[in-house]
């Protein structure tokens, strides 16, 4: 779907201004002021939305996240997404990769073959092309009632799931990592041969002993920062491709 304006890179096209903000190469034109009530932190998190090109090109193309923009530039790369694929998708909401996934994999067209499942513990607003489950995945049951509600093997688990962060380092790590190897497992157990994992992990990308087994199962695996994705921001991807074992239920 490539919804960037003009199919430019709204980060390069700021960085040419000449007029760097310093942090990630983003003007700063829009300050917001501390409100009675709103934490310096909320006060950050709005000057930066105001001031992202991301958030500004996402709006204009209709996305509903600028993190539609960081598949978009993964799969650009890795070419992951085929048309007909069967997706689960985990941490789907607000839906702005779900939309990416419906216009890539083509669920809505007539003869489509493709299946896209997109799961989040948050209320998400339906798509055309995707069913949307409500569903913690960490729950015990999930990933049988996933399994059911898909009917037969995956071609893709994708998650882009990412807890609250409670600002204390070793615990969002501990949580980001039980997030991704609760995911890994789930994709091992469904994926057909072929299939491909992509997945959000934190800096330093995968731990070494999940990694080690990633590439056991997967013939490719890479890490990789998105464009989009923000310089101050410590979140990375994992891209596993060519599962080596494989469901074929
Ligand atoms: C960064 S957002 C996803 C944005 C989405 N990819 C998009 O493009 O709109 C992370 C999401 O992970 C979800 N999440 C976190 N933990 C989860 C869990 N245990 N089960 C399901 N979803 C979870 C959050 O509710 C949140 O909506």
């Amino acid at each position: 779907m490539s919804k960037k304006p003009g199919g430019t890179n709204p980060r390069a096209k700021k960085q040419s201004s000449g007029n760097k903000s310093g942090r990630g190469g983003r003007d700063l034109k829009v300050r917001v002021k501390t409100a009675k009530g709103r934490k310096g932190s909320s006060t950050r998190w709005l000057q930066r939305q105001l001031n992202d090109p991301y958030v500004a090109a996402a709006k204009r193309a209709g996305l509903r996240s600028r993190a539609a923009f960081k598949l978009e530039e993964l799969d650009d790369k890795f070419k992951f997404l085929k048309p007909n694929m069967r997706i689960i998708e985990l941490g789907a909401a607000p839906g702005g990769w779900t939309q990416v996934l419906v216009s890539r994999v083509g669920t809505e067209k007539p003869d489509s073959k493709a299946k896209i499942i997109a799961i989040d513990l948050t209320e998400m607003d339906s798509l055309p092309g995707a069913k949307v489950v409500l569903l913690d995945f960490m729950d015990d049951e999930a990933p049988e009632i996933i399994k059911k509600t898909l009917g037969g093997p995956a071609d893709a688990v994708l998650s882009d799931m990412a807890p609250k962060i409670t600002g204390h380092p070793k615990t969002d790590h501990l949580r980001v990592m039980g997030l991704v190897e609760a995911a890994y497992k789930f994709a091992t157990e469904v994926l057909a041969p072929g299939g491909c994992f992509v997945s959000k992990v934190f800096q330093g990308g995968t731990e070494q002993t999940l990694l080690a087994d990633m590439k056991r199962t997967f013939a490719k695996v890479h890490h990789a920062k998105p464009p989009s994705s923000r310089n101050e921001s410590a979140e990375m991807f994992v891209v596993a491709q060519n599962y080596r074992g494989g469901n074929t239920d």
